[in-house]
């Protein structure tokens, strides 16, 4: 998704702006651009493709030390120059992460004024009405101090707009500073002795001092090089103390590996034995009297995190007799749902960043459920604003394909449950307590599964994967949600088509896609229903399919015509099981010559709606 960044103090901003931009690449981008204030003129520079396009052109004489930066994921036109950021109203230019919904209706008003656009964005919009704001209030001049007219006319601005917005905005005529405003998409301001820094994503903000603000919704902020004010939306200035912010991040970069993916996959050990130690402490602080009366838990996410939910489910009613419905973040928020005080509604996101999924959060508080937020980003939106957290601690994921935060929530999700089922009474500590050490185990057998894969994943396997049109996953119960995800990696990152299915209902339509040298990969990790998803394996090889089984059972020759072995670890399986087709997406991609970090069309945050 889009990413932003600005820079005021006393060094060169284009370095540092462009050096801001290159650590946003991860989030996915399809160009970039830059603004800049030179001897007192706007200037603007941007170009389709890679940030190193912008850097390239950005001429050599440009000292000056205020400048904005974005990289963008088109949304509202094609991926162009001119659609890229910033877009300007002559001495004002605006960079945007989010999307102005009601754009269509407020570039007809501004056409109208005779107002011409140079690019197909909602985002235009958002420079020309504040350069309209500013014409209009030219009466009040003489009245207000030309600073303070200068940010009513942004405020009067926004007022106008729909939808999510991030905004960094510089204006020639005050040169001095950088006005950003935020509501739905993140912003983070970070301030040291003599500058100031503006970005996207609160790592990157850190990079330039540790005290750091994490802009709420609704915040406007007015920064110059020594100084940061607050204002909310009547243009009360507001106080707001900085929080210290220090990264658990290596500045390793890939850590000798080829790939962030791979370096990530790799850290998956470590990313469960982090989370599953510190997951406790999370729980001491969730309200157990409400915890008490619940009468439902629905778990809602997008990708990744929406299967990691589907696997928590059977664990979750196994063990605390709660009914758990799972819900795509995007649907949740349009469907009205029936819940209550009685209801926890579970939000997971690696992020906390997701926009469907924190619009999913607000319903939930509308409707007065207990909210409850598993996430990777502790300072995200979603983990300051739900009812409570739990962190999971995987650490940085860079590589839009996401693992080991999968691997950690479903950790998180697994231990919540007995968690809760000793608050219910429905499992005593004891009992609790061996269950938990099981999940603890996943560490070590996680790190052999890994090795084992890297070892034995070679291009045999590749081979099966990397020239197929189209591959079908089946399992049932949790293998099922093993399979959705096991078909989301390969697919994103290696744009083979994959389909997921649960076993049982391939014959309801499904199968008739099946012919001689289909490929099917099937999960039977779940000893009980083991027997059924071979019912489906034999009627997919009876049509030709060729069958590819993951399995920590022994299973009849005849189900199929490759087998990959992982361990058992019980109701916990598909914490690691999931790895080895981790590994396969991850070559099969590199085996057809793709960037396995930055897939086509994906952004690693999806940020707009
Ligand atoms: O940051 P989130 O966990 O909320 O992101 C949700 C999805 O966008 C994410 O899991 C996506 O599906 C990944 N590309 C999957 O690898």
């Amino acid at each position: 998704m889009c990413g932003i960044v600005g820079y005021i103090g006393s060094k060169r901003a284009a370095d540092i702006v462009i050096d801001g931009l290159k650590k946003l690449e991860y989030r996915g981008y399809d160009s970039a651009g830059v603004g800049l204030i030179e001897n007192g003129k706007l200037e603007i520079i941007k170009k389709k493709g890679r940030v190193v396009n912008t850097e390239e052109s950005i001429p050599k004489t440009f000292n000056g030390g205020v400048a904005i930066g974005h990289t963008r994921w088109a949304t509202h036109g094609v991926p162009s120059d001119n659609n890229s950021h910033p877009h300007r109203s002559e001495s004002i230019a605006v960079v945007h992460n989010g999307i102005i919904e009601n754009y269509a209706v407020l570039k007809k008003e501004l056409e109208e004024e005779g107002i011409l656009f140079q690019s197909e964005t909602d985002t235009e919009v958002i420079p020309h009405l504040i350069k309209s704001a500013i014409s209009h209030s030219m009466s009040d001049i003489h009245k207000k101090k030309r600073e303070a007219c200068y940010l009513h006319a942004v405020l009067m601005a926004i007022k106008k707009l729909k939808g999510s917005y991030a905004l960094a905005i510089l204006n020639s005529d005050f040169p001095d500073t950088i006005v950003c405003v935020k509501k739905g998409s993140p912003l983070v301001v970070s301030k040291s002795e003599s500058s100031v820094f503006v970005a996207s994503d609160v790592e990157v903000a850190s990079s330039h001092g540790k005290n750091v603000y994490i802009l709420e919704d609704d915040e406007m902020v007015l920064l110059r090089s020594d100084e940061v004010s607050f204002f909310d939306m009547n243009g009360r200035e507001k106080e707001k103390d900085p929080m210290e912010y220090i990264s658990n991040e290596s500045a390793d970069g890939f850590a000798g590996n080829p790939h962030y993916m791979l370096k990530e996959i790799k850290e998956i050990p470590q990313a469960i034995h982090e989370t599953a130690k510190s997951v406790e402490n999370c729980f001491l602080k969730l309200p157990k009297w409400k915890l008490n009366k619940l009468k439902k838990i629905i778990i809602v996410g997008c990708g990744t995190a929406y299967h990691a939910g589907l696997s928590a489910k059977t664990i979750l009613e196994t063990h605390t007799g709660i009914p758990v419905a799972n819900e795509i973040a995007s649907e949740f928020r349009y469907s009205n749902p029936i819940i209550d005080k009685n209801t926890l509604v579970i939000l997971v996101s690696q992020s906390g960043e997701t926009a469907d999924t924190i619009a999913a959060l607000d319903i939930a508080k509308k409707k007065k459920a207990l909210t409850l937020a598993v996430v990777n980003n502790a300072t995200s939106a979603l983990a300051m604003e739900a009812d409570c957290k739990i962190t999971t601690r995987a650490g940085k994921e860079i590589a839009v394909a996401s693992t080991k935060a999968y691997n950690s929530q479903l950790v998180a999700l697994y231990s919540f449950a007995l968690y809760l089922s000793v608050v219910l009474r429905k499992i005593n500590s004891q009992k609790a307590r061996e269950l938990k050490s099981k999940i603890m185990e996943t560490t070590s057998i996680s790190r052999q599964v890994i090795e084992m894969g890297l070892d034995k994943i070679d291009k045999t396997i590749i081979d099966i994967f990397k020239n197929e049109k189209a591959v079908m996953f089946l399992g049932r119960g949790v293998d099922y949600a093993t399979a959705a995800e096991a078909s989301l990696k390969l697919k994103e990152i290696s744009y083979i088509h994959c389909e997921s299915y649960p076993a049982g209902e391939l014959k309801h339509g499904t199968i008739a896609l099946i012919e001689e040298g289909y490929l099917v990969v099937a999960y039977l990790t779940d000893s009980l229903l083991k027997d059924k998803t071979l019912n489906a394996l034999y009627e997919v090889k009876a049509r030709g399919a060729k069958v590819f089984a993951i399995t920590n059972q022994e299973l009849p020759k005849d189900a199929y015509d490759y087998i990959y072995h992982v361990p058992s670890i019980g109701i916990f399986s598909p914490i690691t099981s999931i790895i080895p087709m981790q590994i396969i997406s991850y070559f099969t991609a590199i085996a057809k010559d793709y960037d396995p970090d930055k897939p086509r069309n994906l952004a690693k945050s999806v940020t707009v709606e």
